[in-house]
């Protein structure tokens, strides 16, 4: 730990790069955010990866928009943990430069349920003397959700792309519910294309607003500008199993950066890493930052 502290205290450029850990504990608090690759990576019976392609929404537009719409429930009901609110409290440069003094500070997430983003509003509104510095353009923008966001809806019209952020709960009528359908007894309700979320411009099928495998990331040009700079690279809470946010760590330490990867068990490439805070990191990223 002390080692870490003098790392943070001399590095300039941080970057976090976060995963599916990050949030696991807003679950255990609520409902349940299943991780993708841990034990709740089954949804009804099928593997969530698999339903998160553009194939899988192809064919069966009601039951990957069932999946979104469960997802979207789960998150609403969950709350930002002590993980979201470290890093947010760290991305705010009057605290964060308590413990880096001269450092920029940029978070990269994997992670679609809004939880970092909300933490940040949570954040201004308990500290008011905060609040200008948070909602300030350079903060707003140190977030970078690199898989979407499972809060936007897009057309799927070439013609339109119309994307817009919804927070309905539910997001229409007729997933209603569908979110308490668990066992393979039940029969897999089925949802007219008319009946799931419509492009509120043009009328058309919406899908969910997240990056599908197979798809681009966002940001991707950004990012590997700041990963390029980064002499520190914090990893939390990911296996570090999909590309390309599983290669960031491994740049930056090519280019004579340091790592710390903060995650509940062993993880791909960890041992490479100069950091191992092996435990939840809900309790290890505030304790680590300074920042509780
Ligand atoms: N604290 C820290 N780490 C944790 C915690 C916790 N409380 N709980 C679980 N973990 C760790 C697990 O040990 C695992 O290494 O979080 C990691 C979660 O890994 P994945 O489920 O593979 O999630 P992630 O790495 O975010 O997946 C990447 O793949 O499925 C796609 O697009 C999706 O963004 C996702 C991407
Ligand atoms: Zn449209």
């Amino acid at each position: 730990m002390p080692s870490f502290t003098a790392t943070l205290k001399a590095s300039k450029h941080i970057i976090a790069v976060a995963g599916a850990g990050l949030s696991a504990a807003s679950g255990e608090m609520t409902i349940g955010i299943p991780t993708f690759r841990g034990a709740g990576g089954l949804w009804r019976k099928y593997d969530a990866m698999g339903l998160a392609t553009p194939q899988a929404f192809q064919a069966n537009p009601s039951r990957v928009w069932q999946f979104y719409h469960y997802r979207r429930e789960k998150a609403l009901a969950a709350q930002p943990n002590p993980g979201h609110l470290a890093l947010a409290m760290f991305s705010v440069p009057s605290l964060r430069h308590r413990m880096a003094p001269n450092s920029e500070f940029t978070l990269i997430t994997q992670n679609v349920d809004g939880l970092s983003r909300r933490a940040l509003e949570q954040i201004a509104a308990t500290h008011p003397e905060l609040a200008g510095e948070v909602n300030s353009p350079a903060v707003q923008d140190s977030l970078l959700e690199m898989h979407g966001r499972l809060f936007d809806v897009v057309c799927t019209s070439e013609a339109c792309r119309y994307r817009e952020h919804n927070t309905n709960s539910p997001i229409c009528p007729a997933l209603a519910g569908t979110e308490n359908v668990f066992t393979k007894d039940e029969p897999e309700p089925h949802i007219d294309e008319a009946d799931l979320p419509r492009c509120s411009k043009c009328g058309s099928l919406a899908r969910p607003g997240v990056v599908w495998f197979e798809e681009m990331p966002w940001y991707l040009d950004r990012i590997d500008d700041l990963v390029d700079q980064a002499d520190l690279c914090i990893v939390v809470g990911t296996s570090s199993t999909v590309y390309p946010a599983a290669g960031y760590a491994y740049a930056v330490r090519e280019n004579g950066g340091k790592t710390a990867v903060f995650n509940l068990n062993r993880s791909e490439g960890d041992q490479d890493a100069d950091f191992l805070f092996l435990g939840p990191a809900e309790t290890t990223l505030p304790k680590a930052l300074g920042l509780q």
